[in-house]
Order: structure tokens, then sequence, then C-alpha cells
């Protein structure tokens, strides 16, 4: 299912890759061109998605299975697109999320091995069949993408603390994603942040503009 009268614009790649940083230079623009447009942060972006969200990232929660954790994400999910995606595209909002199902298939299908075919049914089923009109792919290597990080002071979390081998597999997770699927562009994020946007930019007003 297409996303009706708005535009539904996803983020995706491996932590640190740049997600953020772009979608605050998309964001920009679109406010500059008047064009309305709603920010959507996954797993959160919801009263209940936010809560599942430290229930997600606790340490504490160390023992929790990788098929609770893929639940608890499709929950979230779940909200935020009856919550908001939906009537934002209704109202012919461009919604920007950071993050969305895909990496549900990269982090849990592939690099914690729950298979892909599992993760695209719930995926299906906690969406209601909803998918991006465009998912724009931040390809980086592990190692460059963890230097990135390193200078924040915060806390790593649970899922960061896992390391650089699960990252590896996450990021051949969404290449392998890619293969099949004609709306995820992917995009080298190893250039600098005005070059990596200026394509982004192209993609997204390319799709405006029609
Ligand atoms: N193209 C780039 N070149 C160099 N540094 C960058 C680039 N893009 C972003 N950065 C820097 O790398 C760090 C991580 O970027 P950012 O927060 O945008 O990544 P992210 O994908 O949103 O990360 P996370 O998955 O942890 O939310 C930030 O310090 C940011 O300023
Ligand atoms: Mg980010």
């Amino acid at each position: 299912m297409k996303s009706m009268s708005g535009l539904f614009v996803t983020f995706e790649g491996i932590d640190g890759c740049g997600k953020t940083t772009q979608i605050e230079m998309l964001s920009s623009d679109l406010k500059d061109a008047g064009i309305p447009y709603i920010l959507i942060r996954e797993p959160g972006g919801t009263k209940i998605g936010e809560k599942i969200r430290t229930i997600l990232l606790d340490k504490a929660n160390s023992c929790m299975h990788s098929r609770t954790e893929l639940l608890l994400y499709e929950a979230a999910r779940a909200q935020i697109v009856e919550e908001k995606i939906l009537p934002a595209l209704k109202e012919g909002n461009v919604v920007i999320c950071d993050r969305f199902f895909d990496s549900t298939v990269a982090y849990q299908g592939f690099a914690r091995g729950l298979g892909k075919d599992p993760v695209d049914h719930l995926n299906q089923w906690s969406t209601g069949g909803l998918s991006p009109d465009i998912t724009f792919l931040l390809d980086l290597d592990e190692q460059t993408a963890y230097r990135r990080r390193h200078g924040r002071s915060d806390e790593e979390d649970r899922l960061e603390a896992e390391g650089l081998a699960f990252m590896r597999k996450v990021r051949e997770g969404y290449l392998k994603l890619s293969e099949n699927e004609p709306r995820i562009r992917v995009i080298s994020a190893n250039d600098a942040p005005e070059l990596i946007y200026k394509q982004i930019r192209k993609a997204v007003w390319e799709v405006l503009e029609k």
C-alpha cells in the first residue's frame, strides 16, 4: 500500500551513520519551502512508544529475549502508525521517520538471526500494510560510524554496548534487504554531510514535484 496523499520518507542505517544529521537538513529545507511535515522517531514518537523505548534501551533488561524485543518494536510501531503516521499522511504531510520497519529486518531479522520472513510478516501486520514511499539507507562501515559516535558523552545504551561485530551484521542485513526493494536508495554515508544531503534533496524534490 502506498502512503496516499502525503509522502512517507524513512531513514535507515547503522548507529552513528548520520541519519539524524540528514533528517535535520531535510526538515529545515521543507520548513523553508513551506511544505508541511512531521518528524517521527521509532520506537518512540507516541506516549506509549516512548515507554516501550525506555524498556528496550534499559541496560537492566539485558535478559530480554530477542523475540520479546521484536514484539516490543512492533507494538510501538502499530501505535505510531495509527496515532501519528496515517493521520499525517491523510492530511497531505511529508512524514519523516528516523528508522522504520527496515531497522527491524536488519537488526532483529538478520543481525539477531530471527529471520527475514517472520519479521516481514510482523511488519506487515503491525503497519496494516503501510510502506514508506522512499527509504534512504545511509551506508557506512561500522568502524567509521563508531568513531563518529565516539565523541559523545552519553553512556552507551544496551544495544550500542554490543559492539562492532553486531553492527557489521546489521549493515550486511540492510544491504541484502536493499537488493530486492526499489524504494530503498542506498547512499554512501562516507562523504561530507552536504554532499550526502544533495542526493537526498534531489530524490525528495523529484517526488514532490511530480
Ligand atoms: N557525513 C558526515 N561526516 C562526518 N561526520 C558526520 C557526518 N554525518 C554525521 N556526522 C557526525 O556523526 C555523529 C553521528 O551522526 P548522527 O547522530 O546524525 O547519526 P545517527 O545515524 O542519527 O546515529 P544514531 O543511530 O546513534 O541515532 C554526529 O556527531 C554527527 O555530527
Ligand atoms: Mg540519530
